[in-house]
């Protein structure tokens, strides 16, 4: 086979050792062989030489797309969001779409005799790394609009989005100014960040002194933004505590699920027992029903041995642990092979944030878990995950992934249970209760909850007809 296009164009350029090389490489991939192999062409057949350079760029922009897939698989860090209705519901009525009857299962689930909705505590905002000096981000958490902003000082302040003078949402379209204010996009009043006081109206002679916006006392750890909330607006209680390992160890990426269920469903799981021995027993699959019975999942499981105490520190007492032992077997021909063992040590920090340390016998890791109350009823819960440097990235994600199927699996529990006040437990989930009595300290007298006609109340700034 002759490479006409190449002789003709290499007369002009035949001086260069690189371009010859580069024609080189491009004549063997511009030749027809390819397609005569797979038979889309006769043997022999040589291409016109604009459908060989066509077929070379497509070869080019191929090339480049699954070298990036590749290097992303093997070196990017893991970014997974799974928006409410991703994971976590089962579509059995098949005479309607998929979308519908997960609309169906939200609208109809009965949420339960709940606590209160929104604790007390410090909660994730969002990921430091993920606003700038100067830009400024729209939160919407604890059913309120939030202004996030980072002065010109790398302070990163937390306001009320709605501005008092006419309502605009100070979020879309607002920008930092003075280094440390919030200047409203509609007509121009700042807003100090520090205080949230007004102190500019760009075409007013006087200021009415009595005018600012809320603002929320927020802080900077392990890499992520807090907020504190209190119903009764109350000064922070305790402090969030750095995580070491966040700069030891090295990052293998993040996860966020939104779930439909009340708060306390989540952090509840670690004193629930039973269930590791049951519904995380499979080793792979978030699909509950589809993979139990999967070949993989029938030869290795899990066995799980755990432990959950409140701490006796009185100074952390919005603290409790948690220790996991994981031994993994391979079940063959009736006999149980013990493969790996794995370890967790697990620190629940609030109602909100869990810090849980791996230790394998390969690596060390720790994942950090938080939970932030989007609305009464949906919580944003997101992971990140920190491994021993000497890892490859790529072994790091395939745990974490492995990780998070098992998240997944709970999620399919949250999103569809109801919250029962009195649940029937035997003397072996003795521990449940105990979480439950623990987990009280976090709300208060005014923490908004639901009424007996199932409306959010405010207890703190409603009237009481509400009630
Ligand atoms: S609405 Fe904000 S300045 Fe007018
Ligand atoms: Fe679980």
């Amino acid at each position: 086979m002759t490479d006409i296009i190449f002789t003709e164009a290499g007369n002009a350029w035949n001086s260069s050792l690189i371009y010859s090389i580069v024609f080189k490489t491009w004549s063997i991939t511009s030749r027809t062989t390819p397609l005569c192999t797979i038979g889309l062409l006769e043997q022999g057949t040589t291409l016109p030489p604009t459908i060989c350079l066509i077929f070379n760029l497509a070869l080019v922009v191929t090339l480049v797309i699954f070298g990036q897939k590749f290097y992303q698989l093997l070196f990017a860090p893991l970014d997974l969001y799974r928006d409410l209705g991703s994971v976590g519901y089962v579509h059995h009525d098949l005479n309607i779409s998929k979308e519908h009857s997960i609309r169906l299962t939200q609208r109809r689930k009965k949420v339960g005799d709940t606590p209160p909705v929104f604790p007390n505590g410090w909660f994730r905002l969002l990921d430091s790394g993920s606003i700038k000096e100067g830009q400024v981000r729209s939160v919407y958490a604890f059913g309120e609009q939030m202004a996030v902003f980072r002065n010109s000082r790398g302070k990163v302040r937390v306001m009320d989005a709605y501005c008092p003078h006419l309502g605009a949402n100070m979020a879309a379209g607002g920008k930092v100014v003075n280094s440390d204010c919030l200047e409203c996009p509609f007509h121009g009043w700042k807003f100090s960040g520090e205080t949230g006081k007004l102190v500019d109206i760009p075409y007013a002679q006087k200021l009415p002194n009595f005018v600012s916006v809320k603002t929320w006392p927020c802080a900077e750890v392990n890499d992520i933004i807090f907020i504190w909330y209190h119903c009764d607006n109350e000064p922070p209680q305790w402090q969030m505590p750095v995580a070491q390992a966040v700069k030891k160890l090295k990052y293998v990426g993040r996860t966020e699920h939104i779930i439909n269920s009340h708060i306390q469903d989540i952090p509840e799981n670690a004193a629930d027992i039973a269930h590791l021995n049951h519904l995380h027993e499979p080793v792979i699959g978030s699909d509950v029903e589809q993979t139990n019975n999967s070949i993989i999942n029938n030869l290795i499981k899990h066995g799980i041995k755990a432990s959950w105490q409140p701490s006796d520190n009185p100074l952390e007492k919005h603290c409790s642990s948690m220790t996991i032992q994981d031994d993994i077997y391979m079940h063959i021909f009736g006999r149980k092979v013990h493969l790996v063992q794995l370890n967790f040590k697990i620190s629940q920090i609030g109602a909100g944030a869990v810090h849980i340390y791996v230790q394998t016998p390969f690596f060390h890791g720790l994942m950090v878990q938080n939970i932030t109350p989007v609305e009464a009823l949906q919580q944003r819960l997101t992971h990140s995950f920190y491994i021993s440097p000497w890892v490859p990235t790529a072994i790091g994600k395939i745990f974490y992934l492995l990780e998070t199927t098992q998240i997944e699996r709970d999620i399919l529990m949250w999103n569809n249970k109801t919250y029962l006040r009195k649940p029937i437990l035997v003397k072996e989930e003795a521990t449940l209760g105990k979480h439950r009595r623990w987990y009280q300290q976090f709300y208060s007298e005014n923490s908004p909850r639901f009424n007996k006609k199932g409306k959010l109340v405010f207890p703190a700034r409603c009237d009481p007809t509400d009630w």
